[in-house]
């Protein structure tokens, strides 16, 4: 039987409001006849639009214009090369295809502050709708500078939290729509909170405020049909209410929320609401994200409870907030929640380590039973304290928020605590996948950094559907590049000015992302359009790289990237030395590898696009660069790095295929012997980390890239699972074995997060290197199941849905049998490389192999 999953318009399976006038279609096949694929498809819209082809790909939908406000039906038919055939149906909705708003921007005129470092006064909106006619279609358009949430007679409208989402919003702001027909009634009031959010509020850790605009503003619109035919549109004008002084009294992304729940929203002082001028002009857009929801519950236990303070521990360290079911309250009664992720050694929380974020709920209550959840705020946090109630009055429930991504990959192996690393891994990525990828969730940051994705790409893309979800923030990169090329090192920006204080600067491997990244979704999922749009940037990166490179040196050291060290990142959080300036210092180690890096995977982006004359000149240059790091850094002879030897010095031009073989042999021997000298302990940091189990197992040292894997001494990975982490850390030792953060001494500032996954890449190695399955062709359309066994592992089992179905895979080792499963998805090819050595091609279907291991 053949059959259709996961028809998707515009690469979700959420029902989607488009203004794109090309939204694309995905979805892949599965049939129990093994060698089979797809010969046919087509695509009919509701509007007659026809579409075919005779292989499997994505439906970029090239029919007649489509109409704004419109929902329509899309019927995807497929053929497989033995004759039968199966149908799906989609619906999906236009948004406004650009048609101009008829609402206006409105705030609170009398409104204004200039305090610095702090998040405006909520604004609360008010207009009561009164409908005689029987209303058949009522949809909410709506959009804000700050976030907004809206009640509707009393019941939050949509899943979704921190709306309209972060984007660079000097060029991009999402408006989101809403179906709001079967919350109307005869009279309505409907009410939306704005708060400061990203737009307005405090953010970034210099808390820089009011970056896009002077003060909340919002913007919408309700479009209702009636039974009659007629219809009207509700705009955002001055005929709504407004206040500062409803039951909010503070609401800031960092510092949390102080609310009265006494207050009657009905009742607030509020008077008549203005038009903003809005000095910023970007493009409004139907939400094209995978919005932040309550992703699942965490249940609490009590840690201790003292007179007047209930702790809690939820044993799972994560992103989200926490409700609380408040019973028999007095008003006038004030409850006080404060968020952390570890404890002191007195057992208290560590709040030091939020540094300026103050993670605060305040909740002043009413009279009798009330429920609250924040709406303006999330945390990253595992323990909380609860002030002011007594356990027994209140139900502490947690909600890890995260945008709405589908987890396609899973993993399971023999050891323990390798699974509980790569559960870690899987919690540091969903809390950090918050609109954009963020570094971590709880401190005064929460920043689109750019080297902490696109170090952890490759790994995201296995666990997650990440395609939507980057190509959002991948539009902000693109739109915040600086005119000469450099990537600011967070995306958004959002004042946060390094490196704009050298206009033309690029900062290697963080920098890198805008190259990585593209580079890898298309991997991942065969995306060519993507590639296309980003590859003039990707360009202008590279360009700029070169530019840095080259001021700074003549002959060969044109090609070494060397500015002064302050302005990288160099081996960031590298665990061998304890100093933020001595990372620095790597940097011409890894700003040249990087270099080496971008533009070898820029030259294969140019192949794909079949841009030859690119891909040509890109690896030329490349290969000069490699060459320049050989020929500087290391000495002929030995192959030891001459200045300073360091772990990442060693694996990026491994890794990165930058030495000649001699020279590569000689540089592995000085890795392998400066980790033994190491104790097999990890000296990497973000840029080495990635590639150091490659760097060993892929030239023949998978038993030293076990030992380290495996190994529990601090730092390690398993270090971290040894001492109870439920989630990665920013340093491999930020924790001390009794639980407690080690005291940072490094000249950070304290900067020690519980919940980063830049170190969790090494994910990707337990996928594609311990289960074996590596991408040959993009999209997965050919790949390689090789496992490579070692580390007294004996079963591994893992699954990653790729863009043709999903690929299983599953091996053991009992005694001397080696036991291989693959499932091959519809349309694909499998290269099976067994451990005697022999490699099999198959075709899709079900395949299984015994080797002897003797
Ligand atoms: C962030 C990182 C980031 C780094 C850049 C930190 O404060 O949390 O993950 O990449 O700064 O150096």
């Amino acid at each position: 039987m053949l059959s259709i999953h996961d028809l998707t318009v515009e690469g979700t399976l959420r029902p989607v409001v488009t203004d794109n006038p090309a939204p694309v279609f995905g979805y892949y096949c599965e049939s129990d006849k093994p060698n089979n694929k797809v010969v046919y498809a087509s695509l009919d819209l509701d509007n007659g639009s026809h579409q075919e082809m005779t292989e499997k790909s994505d439906f970029v939908y090239a029919g007649k214009a489509l109409e704004p406000f419109t929902p329509y039906k899309a019927t995807l038919t497929v053929k497989d090369a033995q004759g039968e055939t199966a149908t799906a149906t989609v619906s999906f909705e236009t948004g406004r295809l650009a048609t101009p708003w008829v609402g206006k921007p409105i705030t609170d005129t009398t409104y204004s502050f200039t305090e610095k470092k702090v998040s405006p006064q909520v604004m609360t909106f008010h207009k009561s709708l009164d409908f005689a006619k029987k209303i058949v279609s009522a949809k909410l358009y709506a959009t804000a500078l700050g976030t907004y949430w809206i009640n509707l007679n009393g019941k939050k409208v949509g899943p979704c939290y921190l709306a309209p989402g972060f984007t660079s919003y000097r060029y991009h702001l999402m408006y989101q729509t809403y179906d709001v027909k079967d919350l109307l009634q005869a009279h309505n009031d409907l009410v939306i909170h704005v708060a400061g959010g990203w737009a307005v509020g405090s953010f970034v850790f210099t808390r820089v405020n009011r970056q896009y605009a002077k003060r909340q503003c919002l913007l919408m619109e309700l479009r209702v049909q009636y039974d009659d035919g007629s219809q009207e549109v509700i705009p955002s004008d001055t005929s709504f209410d407004v206040t500062t002084k409803g039951p909010y009294q503070m609401a800031d992304i960092y510092d949390g929320e102080t609310v009265d729940l006494a207050q009657d929203i009905l009742a607030l002082p509020y008077h008549k609401a203005g038009l903003e001028k809005v000095s910023i002009h970007p493009e409004i857009v139907a939400d094209y994200s995978c919005p932040i929801v309550r992703n699942r519950e965490m249940i609490p236990v009590i840690l201790r409870k003292e007179a007047g303070k209930t702790l809690y521990d939820f044993k799972q360290n994560f992103s989200g907030i926490v409700t609380l079911r408040i019973h028999h309250a007095k008003k006038g009664q004030t409850i006080v929640v404060h968020h952390a992720e570890v404890l002191t050694k007195e057992g208290e929380l560590n709040l030091s380590l939020l540094r300026s974020a103050k993670a605060t709920l305040t909740i002043h209550c009413q009279d009798g039973d009330q429920e609250y959840a924040p709406e303006f705020t999330y945390m990253g946090f595992r323990y909380i304290s609860v002030e002011g109630i007594a356990p027994e009055d209140v139900e502490v429930i947690g909600y890890h928020l995260t945008s709405d991504l589908p987890e396609t990959g899973s993993f399971h192996c023999s050891n323990e605590m390798l699974n509980q690393l790569d559960h870690n891994i899987r919690w540091s990525a969903r809390s950090n996948f918050m609109d954009i990828p963020t570094d971590c969730p709880q401190r005064d940051e929460r920043m689109g950094w750019t080297g902490d994705v696109s170090i952890f790409g490759p790994t995201a893309c296995y666990d997650f559907q990440m395609k939507r979800f980057l190509i959002k923030w991948l539009k902000d990169v693109r739109s915040e590049q600086l005119p000469t090329g450099g990537v600011p090192n967070t995306v958004p920006c959002h004042g946060y000015k390094f490196p704009a204080t050298m206009p033309k600067m690029a900062v290697d491997f963080w920098g890198d992302a805008i190259v990585t990244v593209p580079y890898c979704l298309y991997l991942s999922y065969a995306d060519k359009g993507m590639l296309e749009r980003m590859y003039p940037a990707m360009m202008k990166y590279v360009n700029a790289c070169k530019f840095w490179a080259r001021i700074w040196g003549v002959g060969e050291y044109r090609y070494i990237w060397h500015t002064p060290s302050m302005l990288h990142f160099g081996d960031w959080v590298a665990p061998d030395i304890d100093k933020m300036s001595a990372w620095q210092k790597r940097s011409m180690y890894t700003a040249t590898a990087s270099l080496r890096r971008t533009t070898m995977l820029l030259s294969k982006i140019a192949s794909y696009l079949g841009k030859n004359e690119d891909a040509d000149r890109l690896i030329k240059y490349s290969d000069k660069v490699a060459k320049a790091y050989s020929d500087i850094f290391l000495d002929k002879e030995t192959g030891k790095l001459k200045k300073q030897e360091f772990q990442t010095g060693y694996v990026l031009p491994i890794h990165f295929e930058m030495l000649t073989p001699e020279m590569r042999t000689k540089a592995i021997d000085n890795l392998v012997s400066l980790i033994e000298k190491n104790n097999y302990k990890i000296g990497t940091g973000f840029p080495g980390t990635p590639y150091i189990l490659y760097a060993l197992a892929d030239n023949g040292h998978s038993d030293v890239a076990y030992k380290m894997l495996l190994n529990t001494e601090a730092p390690s990975w398993l270090y971290n699972v040894k001492v109870g982490g439920t989630t990665i850390w920013e340093k491999f030792d930020g924790q001390l074995a009794d639980g407690t953060a080690r005291p940072s001494t490094d000249g950070t500032g304290n900067m020690i997060s519980f919940n980063h996954y830049a170190l969790g890449s090494v994910g990707n190695f337990l996928y594609t290197r311990m289960a074996g399955v590596r991408i040959l062709e993009p999209g997965y359309r050919r790949f390689l199941v090789k496992p490579v066994l070692g580390g007294g592992i004996t079963s591994c089992e893992t699954t990653t849905l790729t863009p043709n179905g999903p690929i299983h895979v599953a091996w053991k080792v009992e005694g001397k049998t080696f036991t291989l499963t693959v499932h091959v998805p519809m349309g694909t090819e499998s290269v099976i490389g067994l451990p005697n050595g022999k490699e099999k091609v198959y075709p899709s279907g079900d395949v299984t192999e015994t080797v002897s291991l003797a």
